[in-house]
């Protein structure tokens, strides 16, 4: 759904045709944008400085002191400010270890008590509840005492942790740095370019005094930015900068949302660094550093034998230089904050998969999604009334098309009041959801953060001030869909309770007690099509008198998981379907918590095609997995080889949709005509054959962070070259890679195998037609391909369930068998997972009903490793079989060998071992 629109239209008519203009007019750069224009002149001045800079920071040794917390121990202190009035400012400061070798610094502002607060309507602190909000409990995993010592000596403290305490940090006192070893090698350092900067509380009349030399006062107490021109900055200059280098890392991941590549770019020569901060950007472009609708300030940075991740805790504008030219061999990285506190943390560990869990265990991992939302997503702006919707829906079944969820965009609503059906176009809610429920089927509904004004929900919000308020703490109000709104706090526990009303039961407008309905929550950055960047004013005001300023890049967050919590409460106890379902287009870290996440607003070209696969591989390097693309494309129309080349994509999104907007012709998949429908039809087909493939890989996650739509350096960690392959991956843990094919007209692609394992190119699914590869050493393999193709390889060693039957939606394989396939590696072994449950509800989690299962694969012989099932769901699932078994086989010439066993009956509730006669066939699956 795009917003900005409003001002892109009153400014073409401005400016004609100088589109390419119209993003930097409209969003500020590191120039153009106060605080990143000081701190990079301060980046300037140190580096020009060179050997003669004196750092003004330092750390006081007698501040130190070590003290209890829990069963840890927690490290205060005071860095202090040289100022040059001859003053000096303190900020105190805080270490901490936590579980998974994450260690946390924080930096305040001690004294601000001095400001006269009489006139202003906001809290004067540094706003430090980034991490309440980002954080998966309020009780942070200390260390316990016995997993790492402090040492504090005249000029520095050394903490040593870590298995075999094989980590160390040391903290120097002046300059003050932060060092991290593995054994002997330094892995990352932190103000090892003394970027350090914290701009303190001042008045303005007083500022020469505590500008240091290496300061500007650019825009400390005014905005030249054209639209924010009327922003207050009521505290003045808040920022805060700070560098951190990775030692001997050349790929560095993460920071999203931006519309780039995967591995992150050298930013020192293009005036564009990376920014974080949430907006809705009209008809993004590619190949871009501008900022996008989410914002995860976490980056990966990996190596063959250390990875480090890096936490930076704070939900204002951010902008982020990457420097990679330095010495060819190290990445520096430069973090600009327009205020809130210093909070960072650093975690490092052997693998990427070791730093997605240690990053898990902080903020949390993704939510186990229900099923269904794995499913097909059919969504268009607009499914115009009830009859297109059924419509739609039996079309589905006409053309064989299996899906699992319709969408209706905002014009369903009466005149676009969330919480109101249109009643001429949508009599019967009820009805509706009934029909859809026959095979399955669900429902997702838009609801957003801007309330129309003039009706109950904003007259209420508005009585119980629940709103965000403007500068003058009053109800601020902007325009967005409906016209003139309101937006709804998130922030404020009333508005949570006014929230869970709205979603009860008995209101009607869920559809009574259909519980085949979820929700879609767009336009959160929030967009405001008069506001500032397409948002509201930095000036505005939060409950906690907070400024808008601080919390921006979490207000999405707030507002998703409040829809969450909401459907959460009236579910609760409801067998079927009561895991919660929302989507949300703006994030932070966290939000894998409760929502999926979608790219936004894309366009029907290739390369947003292309580039989908990095954007959707990024999110789950940050510990985002339930993502994915819109699929044909937002604006434009596709062609029918495009339409269809994004489908055999999208189904290995973790996050399936096929969206456009409301001037794009109709196009769902039988639209497109022969030979399209079919080829589309099978994509769809494909993706439903390997749900519990990617329901599988869904749990895992949720157990360890572990990406869904895995990178394939995860599993090729000593072959530097793969570190950089990012148009092609891994599903999950379960050995199934693909190359999807993004070009045009397409005749041949190059898949990349990135180890001397053996791959069984299932490209096409015939048995007879499997070709198996494998050489000594990585490379690229070239394959010719049709339309028809979707380039898939089961990599050697892995064990595939599948579930081959068609049929209408996820719910309705539920007793369907599986087959299985062995792809045997060098060693004629293999294993794998598999998990069920019921799919939609949370008992798998309250009473551990649910089937974990792991196959193994060695010397003839089969074996299954079940968890012990609850007999409750060992019941539902006693008929549920392996039907067939295919074991592939690299033969001595290259080719391949499949055994395949018909109907051994195996149960997959419970363990079991055997050796197994082989039946040789060659056949069809
Ligand atoms: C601003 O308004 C909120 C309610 O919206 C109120 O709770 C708060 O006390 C007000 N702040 C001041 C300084 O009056
Ligand atoms: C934030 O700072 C305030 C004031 O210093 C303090 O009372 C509060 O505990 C801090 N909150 C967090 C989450 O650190
Ligand atoms: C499969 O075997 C490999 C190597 O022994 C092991 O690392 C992996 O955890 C196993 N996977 C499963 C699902 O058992
Ligand atoms: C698989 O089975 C073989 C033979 O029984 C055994 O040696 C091996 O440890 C098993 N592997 C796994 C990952 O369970
Ligand atoms: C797989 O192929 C190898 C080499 O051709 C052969 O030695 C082995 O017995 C085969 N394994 C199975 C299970 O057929």
């Amino acid at each position: 759904m795009i917003g900005g629109l409003h001002k892109q239209f009153l400014l073409l008519l401005l400016w004609g045709s100088l589109v390419v203009a119209v993003k930097d007019y409209l969003f500020k750069t590191c120039e153009t944008a106060g605080f990143c224009h000081r701190n990079k002149y301060f980046a300037e001045s140190v580096k020009n400085q060179g050997h003669n800079f004196i750092p003004k920071y330092s750390i006081s040794q007698s501040s130190i002191s070590i003290d209890e917390v829990l069963n840890s121990k927690v490290i205060h202190g005071n860095i202090i400010k040289f100022i040059p009035s001859g003053n000096h400012i303190t900020l105190p400061f805080e270490i901490s270890l936590l579980d998974g070798n994450n260690l946390r610094f924080k930096v305040d502002e001690k004294d601000r008590t001095s400001i006269d607060t009489t006139k202003l309507n906001i809290n004067t602190h540094r706003y430090n509840e980034t991490s309440d909000w980002a954080f998966v409990s309020a009780e942070l995993p200390y260390l316990a005492n016995d997993k790492f010592t402090i040492d504090l000596k005249n000029d520095v403290l050394i903490i040593t942790y870590g298995d075999a305490k094989q980590y160390r940090a040391i903290v120097d006192f002046w300059p003050i740095k932060l060092t991290i070893y593995h054994k002997d090698k330094i892995q990352i350092i932190a103000n090892d370019k003394n970027l350090f900067n914290f701009e303190h509380w001042r008045l303005q009349d007083e500022n020469s005094h505590h500008l240091t030399e290496e300061e500007t006062d650019y825009d400390m107490f005014e905005d030249h930015f054209k639209d924010s021109k009327e922003d207050s900055i009521p505290l003045g200059p808040e920022s805060i900068g700070l560098d951190f280098t990775f030692k001997n890392f050349q790929h560095l991941y993460g920071i999203p949302e931006h519309a780039d590549s995967m591995n992150l770019k050298d930013t020192t020569e293009s005036s564009m660094p990376y920014r974080l901060f949430n907006v809705d950007i009209f008809e993004y472009e590619t190949d871009s550093r501008l900022p996008m609708y989410g914002a995860i300030p976490f980056i990966l940075a990996s190596k063959p034998e250390i990875s480090v991740g890096l936490f930076w805790i704070n939900s204002a504008d951010t902008f982020i230089n990457v420097d990679k030219t330095t010495n060819q061999k190290d990445s520096s990285t430069h973090w600009i904050s327009e205020n809130g506190i210093v909070d960072f943390i650093i975690t490092i560990d052997k693998t990427p998969a070791d730093i997605n869990r240690n990053y898990g265990l902080i903020t949390g991992y993704t939510q186990l999604p229900p099923l269904f939302s794995l499913g097909y997503h059919q969504c268009r702006w607009n499914y115009n009334d009830e009859k297109d919707v059924l419509e739609v829906n039996s079309l589905m079944d006409e053309y064989q098309i299996p899906y699992d969820t319709i969408w209706l965009d905002i014009e369903y609503t009466d005149q676009k009041k969330y919480f109101t059906w249109h009643k001429e176009k949508f009599p019967n809610p009820e009805r509706m959801l009934d029909e859809l429920d026959h095979t399955g089927r669900n429902l997702v509904i838009i609801i957003d953060p801007h309330i129309k004004t003039g009706y109950y929900l904003s007259d209420e919000l508005t009585k119980k001030k629940s709103c965000i308020n403007d500068a003058s703490n009053n109800s601020y109000h902007g325009h967005c869909w409906p016209g003139e709104s309101v937006w709804i706090d998130t922030l404020n526990p009333t508005a949570q309770e006014i929230w869970d009303a709205q979603f009860t039961w008995n209101n009607y407008f869920l559809g009574g007690q259909s519980s085949n309905i979820f929700i879609w929550n767009d336009m959160n950055e929030p967009s405001v099509f008069n506001g500032p960047e397409t948002s509201a004013p930095k000036d505005d005001i939060h409950f906690g008198g907070w400024e808008h300023r601080s919390v921006h890049n979490i207000y999405g967050m707030t507002y998703h998981e409040a829809t969450y919590n909401s459907l959460a409460k009236r579910n609760e106890g409801h067998t079927t379907r009561e895991r919660p379902f929302v989507l949300t287009r703006s994030y932070y870290a966290g939000s894998q918590r409760t929502a999926a996440m979608w790219t936004g607003d894309n366009m029907c070209k290739w390369e947003y095609l292309q580039i989908s696969i990095p954007m959707v591989l990024t999110s789950n390097i940050v510990g985002m997995p339930f993502s994915g693309a819109d699929v044909g494309g937002f604006f434009g129309d596709p062609s029918t080889e495009l339409l269809t080349r994004w489908y055999q994509t999208g189904i290995w999104y973790p996050f399936f949709r096929a969206h456009a907007h409301i001037d794009s012709r109709r196009r769902e998949p039988w639209l497109a005509g022969e030979p399209y429908t079919s080829i589309i039809r099978d994509a769809v087909r494909l993706r439903y054959s390997i749900l519990s493939v990617i329901y599988t890989a869904f749990y895992e996650s949720s157990q360890t962070g572990i990406p869904v739509m895995k990178p394939i350096f995860y599993e090729s960690l000593s072959n530097i070259e793969s570190y950089s392959i990012e148009d092609q991956f891994f599903v999950g843990n379960s050995g199934i890679l693909v190359k999807p094919v993004t070009e045009e007209d397409a005749k041949e692609i190059k898949v990349y195998l990135p180890d001397n394992e053996v791959y069984y190119d299932y490209t096409d699914r015939s048995l007879s037609k499997i070709n198996a590869y494998s050489s000594d050493k990585p490379g690229y393999l070239t394959k010719s391909v049709t339309l028809e193709d979707i380039p898939v390889f089961i990599k050697g060693g892995s064990i595939i369930s599948l579930k081959d039957r068609y049929r209408r939606s996820s719910r309705l394989m539920f007793k369907d068998p599986y087959t299985l396939i062995i792809a045997l590696n060098k060693d004629g072994e293999a294993n794998g997972s598999l998990y069920v449950d019921d799919g939609e509800s949370f008992d798998y989690e309250k009473h551990e009903e649910y089937a974990y299962i792991k196959f193994n694969y060695s010397n003839g012989k089969i074996s299954a490793d079940v968890n012990e099932v609850k007999d409750r769901f060992k019941d539902s699932i006693s008929d549920v079989k392996i039907e067939k078994i295919i074991i592939l086989n690299e033969s001595t010439t290259g080719t391949v060998e499949s055994i395949i066993i018909h109907n051994p009956k195996l149960s997959i509730s419970q363990s079991w071992t055997g050796k197994i006669e082989f039946v040789v066939e060659h056949d069809e699956l």
